[in-house]
């Protein structure tokens, strides 16, 4: 658990990173607490790596400074680089290298003596399951595999501070799940960290989380407060005998921006939603089909950032209005 009197492990603020005259990071600002999870969200372009290049002292802001540790990035980058672990977006394990070599080759980069090295290298290699593999050449493992063993060469260090690049992407879900084990453990060890996502089933295991679009946070808090605070509209949940056949006669009725699947559910979003239920069930009733329930609920963290996105890219509409 976090030590609320501990100083912030990451303080961003008004970070601001142009390219030209484009802002890809447009100020940004949040906090961090010591031994937790941090989860930066955003689409494609929204501006996580630039952002996490500029936390790690790896690019100068254009603006904006940033605290690691209560260290200042951009003065004191030697004293606080010891203590940062970095899974780059396109983490750089060397594919023909065994898996032993590669924590190796880290380890020396690291500076770690020869005892600590072996200590540590025992340790990451039972934390990611990978003892008896030592031998096996990187290019050969499995995708889970090489996600846990470039999370074991990012923490040989013991960093209390922890960058990871979207981890987990492309690799399925039981890995992503044991790869997420692996991250608590840390976390109640008491490292912290900062990662970015586009799974949202991972977006709720953080305990809290900053939505970055086009370089700014539009989004901020613990998973609760952002379904509580940040949803545009009002989300109805529609259970009946046949969802799919509900789709189309719903799509139809056109009270609502969004009509999607969730499971055996339908989500419904319109900025007065509830006032909607009666015609829902009557609707659906008139065409047949059995309803068991239409209620309105708290959003999925996907409707809200789906809400959100497209309030940016169609400001103008309804949903503007109840913003
Ligand atoms: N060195 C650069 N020069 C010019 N533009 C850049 C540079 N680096 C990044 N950008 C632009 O800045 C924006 C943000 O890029 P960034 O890589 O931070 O996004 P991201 O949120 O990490 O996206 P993804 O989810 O695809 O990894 C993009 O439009 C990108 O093209
Ligand atoms: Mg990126």
């Amino acid at each position: 658990m976090p030590d609320p009197a501990a100083p912030a492990a990451i303080v961003a603020r008004d970070l601001v990173k142009r390219f030209g005259s484009f802002a890809a990071v447009d100020g940004v600002t949040f906090e961090v607490p010591q031994g937790s999870i941090f989860g930066f969200l955003g689409p494609n372009g929204a501006g996580k790596t630039t952002t996490i290049r500029m936390l790690l002292g790896l690019l100068q802001p254009t603006a904006g400074s940033a605290l690691l540790l209560g260290y200042d990035v951009a003065r004191e980058t030697l004293a606080v680089r010891r203590q940062l672990g970095y899974m780059s977006q396109k983490f750089s394990l060397y594919r023909d290298l065994t898996v032993e070599e590669n924590l190796d080759f880290y380890g020396r980069v690291y500076g770690l003596r020869r005892e600590r090295l072996k200590r540590r290298k025992t340790y990451v290699l039972e934390m990611a399951g990978l003892e008896g593999r030592e031998r096996q050449l990187t290019r050969d493992l499995a995708g889970g595999w090489k996600q846990r063993l470039a999370l074991g060469c990012a923490i040989l260090h013991e960093p209390a501070l922890l960058f990871l690049d979207e981890p987990t992407a492309g690799v399925d879900p039981i890995s992503r799940r044991a790869f997420w084990d692996l991250l608590y453990e840390l976390a109640e060890a008491g490292a912290t960290i900062f990662v970015t996502t586009h799974y949202m089933d991972e977006a709720e295991r953080c305990r809290d989380l900053a939505f970055i679009l086009d370089g700014r946070v539009i989004a901020q808090g613990s998973p609760h407060e952002i379904k509580r605070t940040k949803m545009r509209g009002q989300v109805l949940e529609v259970t009946c005998d046949n969802a799919r056949a509900a789709m189309p006669i719903l799509r139809e009725m056109a009270a609502f921006d969004e009509v999607a699947l969730y499971g055996s559910r339908v989500h419904l979003v319109a900025p007065d939603a509830a006032d909607e239920i009666p015609a829902v069930r009557h609707r659906l009733e008139a065409e047949g089909l059995a309803v068991h329930a239409v209620d309105e609920v708290l959003p999925s963290l996907e409707d809200v950032f789906i809400s959100q996105v497209r309030a940016r890219i169609n400001p103008v509409g309804e949903l503007e209005a109840i913003a």
